[in-house]
């Protein structure tokens, strides 16, 4: 099938990419003519294990192309994915300009070859009926179109598996048309598909990715009741998942959920809810304890450090979560914020994320080649992201590099009773 996909982003590259793999041609359109032509060219404009050389192949094969001419790519294609950006505005509201300038630059290539037109990117519920009403406003009489919405549940780190593995594939349609052209492009993924309409559809997004930021808000909020009373949140989390009906992922307590995608769909849905009339007090108080988090981290650093005003805490893991250099939206930024507003002075390492990292914070940080750098002269180990190469790390070593033996764990990699044999005062998240 001839396919475009425009937005080259997380969600816009590994889409096109993977419909190319299986066998289409497809359109990777970007309004940036810089990362079009680095795409070119083979680089990538993010980190995804698999995704380059996907790229690459896909490339050469000539099934992948890489374009700024948004017209003439739709003009070829049946079927049409916006997967475009929608960055939160100050208010939370999502930012659907860059939705609305794409369709209208799609509706003046329409005319009486049929195509459908395919929201991807996170929207509020009710936009397939604006992106409708602005195709039909900006297109000529005979154009032949239909719009769906197949929002896209991809998570930064296992893209390709989690495109091409999907747990579900959702198509919000309105047509018999569109619905046999997608279930028909979707065919080869062999996953179960539900059919519905486009709101449901749009629906199924935000209440799918708030449900599980509020997961992690619960466990967390169990982790302070275990703090308080001496359980253990990686045992009640283990007990409470081995129930079927609650399911063990997503229970992981820690220094609080962040990226590019929760923070903002979060603060989205609650905004969109307003709008509707309805007060999501549930969100905001899962959205309140994500924030809270940080502050804990701080607190349970304070508790071993006293006083931060000349302390160095060298921090471990910047990405918001492993094997991913995003740091958009990290936690990271905001506990590293915290500490510096404290007076402390701060050494960072990360295995993926040093150059976004050397662009976002503040020109005090020292960046470190490794763990062993960052912990030279530090007073506290702070970890922040659980990348796999962090638990291989020599504590014996540490020890001798870290001017006291703290350690706060904050997204409880590692054993409590280990480290404290090892002759350092360990501090998790909900466990001692
Ligand atoms: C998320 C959704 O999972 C995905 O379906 C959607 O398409 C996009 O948003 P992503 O943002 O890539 O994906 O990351 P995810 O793995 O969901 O993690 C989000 C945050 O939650 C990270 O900061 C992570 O550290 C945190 N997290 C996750 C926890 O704190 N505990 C957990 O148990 C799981």
């Amino acid at each position: 099938m001839k396919i475009t996909v425009v937005g080259s982003g997380y969600v816009g590259l590994v889409t096109g990419a993977c419909f190319a793999d299986l066998g289409n041609d497809v359109f990777c359109v970007d309004n940036d003519k810089a990362k079009i032509a680095s795409l070119k060219k083979g680089i990538m404009p993010i980190f995804e294990p698999g995704l380059e050389e996907m790229v690459l192949r896909n490339y050469k094969a000539g099934r992948l192309k890489f374009t700024t001419d948004i017209k003439t790519a739709a003009k070829k294609s049946t079927v049409i994915f916006i997967a475009v950006g929608t960055p939160p505005k100050p208010s939370g509201e999502p930012d659907l300009s860059s939705i609305e300038a794409v369709t209208r630059q799609v509706a003046s290539v329409l005319d009486s070859s049929y195509k459908i037109i395919v929201e991807k990117s996170t929207v509020p519920v009710e936009t397939g009926e604006w992106v409708k009403y602005t195709l039909s406003i900006n297109s000529k009489k005979k154009a032949n179109f239909d719009v769906a919405s197949n929002p896209e549940f991809l998570r930064e780190g296992s893209a390709i598996n989690d495109f091409m593995h999907p747990d579900r594939i959702v198509l919000g349609v309105e047509s018999r048309s569109a619905k046999e052209t997608l279930l028909a492009l979707f065919e080869p993924f062999k996953a179960p598909v539900i059919v519905t309409d486009i709101k449901s559809a749009e629906l199924i997004k935000h209440a799918s990715n708030s449900f599980l930021a509020a997961k992690i808000s619960f466990i967390n909020a169990i982790a302070n009741i275990c703090d308080k009373t001496g359980a253990d949140v990686t045992k009640v989390a283990e007990g409470m998942g081995m129930d079927k009906r609650i399911g063990k992922s997503f229970l992981n307590a820690g220094a609080g959920w962040g990226g590019f995608c929760f923070p903002k769909d979060m603060l989205a849905f609650i905004h969109i809810s307003e709008k509707l009339g309805y007060d999501f007090k549930f969100l905001k108080e899962a959205y309140n304890i994500n924030e809270e988090q940080k502050k804990i981290v701080i607190e349970k650093i304070r508790s071993s450090l006293w006083n931060f005003h000349g302390k160095t805490v060298a921090v471990l893991g910047l990405a918001f979560k492993p094997n991913t250099d995003d740091i958009r939206l990290a936690v990271s930024l905001d506990i590293i914020d915290m500490l510096l507003k404290e007076g402390a002075k701060i050494k960072v390492y990360d295995p993926k994320a040093m150059k976004k990292a050397k662009e976002a914070l503040d020109s005090s940080v020292v960046l470190c080649k490794d763990a062993y750098d960052a912990a030279k002269g530090s007073d506290c180990l702070l970890v922040l992201t659980e990348w796999p190469e962090f638990t291989e790390l020599d504590f014996g070593k540490l020890k001798k590099l870290l001017r006291l033996p703290i350690v706060m764990d904050a997204r409880n990699m590692y054993d409590p009773a280990v480290l404290k044999k090892l002759g350092f005062k360990y501090t998790g998240i909900g466990r001692r």
